[in-house]
Formats: C-alpha cells, sequence, structure tokens
C-alpha cells in the first residue's frame, strides 16, 4: 500500500478522548519536537522567575522544558487525564520539580493567577469537546496582559504529519473564539511542519 494511503488509514484511529493513549509514546513524540518549544519560550517571552500556565499538558515533556527556562518560576501543567500527569510524575527526566501537575478540564479550569501568567496551549484544542468555552476558561483563569500561546495544526496543510485534516482548527476559527473571549492575536507565526502558532493578549 502507497505511504499516503497508510497514513489516511492511520488516521481512522484518531483518539480525540485520548483516554487510551500510550503517554509513553506522547512523551517520546513531545522529545522530538523539543526544538519547537524553545521557540515557544521566545514568543511568549518567557524570563526567569515567571510563573507559566500550561493546558493539556500530557506526559510533561514540555512542561520540564518550560520550567528550565523559568527557573525558579513554576509551571502548572493541567491536564484532564490524571495518567498523564502520573507520567509526568514518575517518568519524565529532568527538573520535574518546579512542574505542579493539576488535574483539570480546560473547559472549567481549576486555577486562578493575580499576576500575568504566560498561557500555552500546544496541539490541545483540536482535542477539546468546546474549545470556545475552553478559551472563554483560559480568560478567566489569567488577568488581562497575560500572554496566550495557541499553537494547533493548519487544516490547509498537506495532511502528511500530525491529526487527520477534519480534526484540525483553522486559525480563522481559533481567532473567532479568542476574539469572543477579549483576547487579541498580536501575531500568526508559521512555525512549519504544518503547524502554526496564535500569540494574543486581553
Ligand atoms: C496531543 S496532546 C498534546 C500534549 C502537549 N500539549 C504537547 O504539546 O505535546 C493533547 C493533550 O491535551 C489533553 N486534553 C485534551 N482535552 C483536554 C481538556 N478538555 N482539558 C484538559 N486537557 C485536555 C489530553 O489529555 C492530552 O494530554
Amino acid at each position: 500500500m502507497p505511504a499516503s494511503l497508510l497514513a489516511v488509514s492511520d488516521h481512522d484511529d484518531f483518539d480525540k478522548e485520548m483516554h487510551g493513549a500510550d503517554w509513553a509514546a506522547v512523551y517520546e513524540r513531545q522529545a522530538e519536537r523539543a526544538d519547537l518549544v524553545a521557540r515557544f519560550c521566545d514568543l511568549l517571552e518567557l524570563e526567569a522567575g515567571d510563573h507559566v500556565l500550561e493546558i493539556g499538558c500530557g506526559p510533561g515533556h514540555t512542561s520540564v522544558q518550560l520550567a528550565e527556562r523559568v527557573a525558579p518560576g513554576l509551571v502548572y501543567a493541567v491536564d484532564r487525564q490524571p495518567d498523564a500527569l502520573a507520567y509526568l510524575q514518575s517518568e519524565a527526566e529532568g527538573d520535574t520539580d518546579r512542574v505542579r501537575p493539576v488535574v483539570g478540564d480546560a473547559e472549567s479550569l481549576p486555577v486562578r493567577f493575580d499576576e500575568p501568567t504566560p498561557t500555552l496551549v500546544a496541539f490541545v484544542l483540536h482535542h477539546v469537546d468546546d474549545p470556545a468555552r475552553a478559551v472563554e476558561s483560559i480568560a478567566s483563569s489569567i488577568p488581562e496582559s497575560s500572554p496566550l500561546l495557541v499553537v494547533e495544526y493548519d487544516p490547509d496543510a498537506a495532511g502528511e504529519v500530525g491529526p487527520p485534516l477534519d480534526h484540525r482548527l483553522a486559525p480563522a476559527k481559533c481567532r473567532e473564539w479568542l476574539s469572543a473571549a477579549g483576547f487579541a492575536v498580536e501575531s500568526e507565526v508559521d512555525l512549519g511542519e504544518e503547524k502554526y502558532a496564535l500569540l494574543a493578549r486581553r
């Protein structure tokens, strides 16, 4: 079977809920795109001592990278899957001490911050049931002037990597949700390999 057909058939297995996720495999994928996290940090202008909110952190490779960048600041790493956070706590390599795992749903975040809190939502909104509600919840969890970076796969790309095209979120759709929640998009960045980022702030 040609590789392109194989890829399409793999997409049938897209696990939107990620209940049965192989967190070791997700961690491996996070490690493979570690270079991208340096770009997230630069876009969010993270500095030593910042506290960061990461929503949908998964098994934590990115969370630890963020924590290393903001040391001695903390990373509040939220995920609705307790297994993902358990993986973070027991298997993630590096300085996990400053990563605070929080079990919670992006649509009703169980955290509130008083100080500007850079926030990362990477490759998550296309897994969320109601992304508009999630963006509203983020808006009520972080004070104005906190930078928010939304990272997603582009549905207008070739579909050679990442989730199936019909599960992806267009930048225009994410912009609508951000605008409805009071965010202004400051920049849209092509991250390459079918990925884009929107940097927003209220
Ligand atoms: C594809 S993984 C991305 C993980 C990580 N953000 C990264 O960059 O590799 C999606 C993650 O979002 C989490 N997730 C999906 N929907 C969520 C929700 N409504 N609330 C919190 N976490 C959610 C999943 O459990 C999973 O860990």
